[in-house]
């Protein structure tokens, strides 16, 4: 009966496509998922959390999956291998956070994560995976619940087509795709024909994931492979304009003006700034050592980035990020003059 279909989660209303960034362990915090939705990301997810780790209480986990307001549509990605406890983490996190959307995991290829039987490991027992999605789905009955897969263990099992089908009927509302198997890792080509096939059987939306960057074809993308959105991971990595040169591709076939080295210091600020604000409970070196990565990431391709990298590695205080993009484009200037002497 069409009233007991659930109703079409609102960014896909109307024919939207929306860009997704990926979640990502270790680089879609607070400060980063903001920074990709100003620059055009539609929906942002956490990165994982352990079920069990929710219930226990674990504050890191905690502090991994709260967002802001304008995050929303914000998922929370959870994962775990027990029905009962993924319910109730799931719960406890609508309860207490109150996400769009409850996203459920069952892509991660990480030993640690598959030995437990959980992540990838699922999608070699559909039956244990249908019933960790029917039990979230009935706990949850004020917000939707979402999943993302990989096409399947190995190539010997391609199941996404059979697993969508599964999802479907359980009452999943949104089934995000990577196109790789727990085999491949991250390495080799997205099958989007597997992607395609899947989108095909299931009426639920279906989000397209695996290796999408700016020079990709998006537009065949979406019109090839019957995917209702697209999922950008490893190529938003200190690059959250991504999301804007996909939309202008999408809508014009051009990418966007990409951005000057001072609009990317910009957002390294910004992106430190967010952080620090948010997390006022967190030591300086504390918050320094966790964000260490994540701003070497935005540096990547800067001229001198390998001393960048190595003074990023030793920070001790938010002013000294301010020295380095004063310093960085400084040397830029003494650089373009340089070129532009030689030019001349
Ligand atoms: C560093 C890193 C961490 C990741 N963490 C998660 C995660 O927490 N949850 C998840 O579903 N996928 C995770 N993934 C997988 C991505 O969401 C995405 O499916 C994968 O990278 C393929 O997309 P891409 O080729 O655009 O990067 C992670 C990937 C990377 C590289």
């Amino acid at each position: 009966m069409d009233s007991m279909l659930p109703a079409m989660l609102p960014w896909f209303e109307d024919g939207k496509f929306p860009l997704y960034l990926a979640p990502m362990a270790g680089f879609t915090d607070i400060g980063f998922r903001k920074l990709c939705k100003e620059k055009g990301a539609d929906v942002v997810v956490s990165e994982f959390v352990l079920a069990d780790a929710i219930l226990r209480g674990d504050h890191k986990v905690w502090n991994s999956i709260e967002f802001t307001e304008d995050q929303r549509p914000m998922g929370v990605q959870i994962f775990g291998s027990e029905s009962d406890v993924m319910a109730a983490a799931a719960r406890t996190i609508v309860d207490r956070l109150n996400p769009d959307f409850i996203d459920l995991n069952f892509g991660c290829p990480a030993k640690k994560v598959t030995c437990k039987n959980a992540g990838s490991s699922l999608l070699r027992d559909l039956p244990l995976l249908g019933s960790i999605c029917e039990s979230v789905v009935q706990v949850l009955p004020d917000c939707p619940v979402t999943a993302k897969i990989r096409i399947g263990w190995d190539s010997e099992s391609l199941v996404a087509p059979e697993a969508g089908k599964l999802l479907e009927s359980v009452g999943i509302q949104a089934l995000a795709i990577h196109g790789r198997t727990k085999a491949q890792g991250y390495k080799g080509d997205a099958n989007w024909d597997i992607i395609h096939e899947t989108a095909q059987e299931i009426s639920i939306p279906v989000i397209g994931n695996g290796s999408i960057a700016s020079g990709y074809n998006v537009g065949e993308l979406r019109e090839r492979y019957g995917v209702s959105g697209l999922m950008m991971g490893r190529s938003a990595i200190g690059n959250p304009w991504l999301f804007e040169n996909i939309k202008s591709l999408l809508a014009t076939g051009e990418p966007a003006i990409p951005p000057t080295v001072e609009e990317r210091w910009d957002a390294v600020l910004r992106y430190a700034d967010i952080m620090r604000g948010h997390y006022t409970h967190l030591r300086t070196d504390r918050l320094l050592g966790i964000m260490k990565g994540r701003l070497v990431s935005f540096v990547a391709g800067f001229p001198g980035a390998r001393q960048l990298r190595n003074r990023i590695s030793r920070l001790t205080s938010f002013e000294e990020i301010e020295v380095l993009r004063d310093e960085s484009l400084e040397a830029l200037k003494r650089v373009e003059g340089r070129v532009a002497r030689v030019e001349g």
